[in-house]
């Protein structure tokens, strides 16, 4: 079992992730909402990686079970049902709804690693779900950060090398590039108080100036979420232990 990170999604193109096992992270906050919308009782997220196609997908969507959530610069974008705050993803929003999400980096990560053989999501929130489930596999696997704007960013990498850490802990006989312990390495300078570190890294700095203070302590709570989302033929649904 090997175990790899991609520290950005800027150096690869959509056919390196061809039959790949791949978990993408993007901790503030796609990645985060996504697992939270699902655990409430959403039907299936609908990533897509232009506001165009979310309008485009809508309009061929019929019945009230389907809504547009969403983020530009932060904020929610004009004529969208949601934003990107977790926080607004309760049951009584999302039990039941297609979500069509789209937003800077997370659906556009995940839009890009849409060819792996199996494609998992995973934040702060549920740690242990990826991580014992991708122990049962027991499979090479590739952790996508999905930075931000093609860059690298801090809070999701330290957010994968604790994937790779609960893995190792778990399984000692896992291989690891070079990405993958310089990953272990920022999670072990970084990742000891992750609410500090979400309301100091470059992302955490806008939320807080655009007034998203409660999302980034949502966002650094550690395995309150007991599942995760699974990518299959373009939509995201709960994975059920069976
Ligand atoms: C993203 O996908 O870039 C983020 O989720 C942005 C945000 O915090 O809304």
């Amino acid at each position: 079992m090997k175990a790899h990170v991609l520290l950005s999604p800027h150096n690869v193109d959509e056919l390196y992730f061809t039959g790949k096992n791949t978990v993408v992270i993007d901790v503030l906050r796609a990645t985060t909402v996504i697992n939270t919308a699902l655990i409430n009782g959403a039907k299936e997220i609908i990533p897509v990686n232009t506001i165009e196609f979310a309008m485009k997908v809508s309009g061929n969507a019929f019945g009230g079970q389907t809504i547009l959530a969403g983020e530009r610069n932060t904020k929610k974008i004009d004529g969208f049902t949601l934003g990107n705050s977790p926080l607004d993803f309760t049951k009584e929003n999302v039990e039941g709804k297609s979500i069509i999400l789209f937003t800077t980096n997370g659906s556009k990560a995940i839009v890009k690693a849409k060819f792996s053989e199996n494609l998992f999501l995973c934040s702060f929130n549920n740690l242990d779900a990826v991580a014992e489930h991708l122990v049962k596999m027991n499979e090479d696997f590739e952790i996508l950060c999905a930075g931000s704007n093609g860059m690298f960013c801090i809070e999701d990498t330290v957010c994968a090398g604790k994937l790779v850490r609960k893995i190792q802990k778990l399984k000692n006989e896992i291989v690891l590039t070079d990405a993958a312990k310089a990953s272990l390495e920022l999670n072990k300078s970084f990742g000891k108080n992750v609410e500090e570190l979400l309301k100091d890294c470059e992302h955490g700095q806008k939320l807080i100036a655009n007034g998203f203070e409660e999302d980034i302590r949502y966002c650094a709570q550690i395995d309150t979420l007991n599942s995760f989302g699974v990518y299959e033929s373009g939509s995201i649904k709960l994975h059920k232990n069976k």
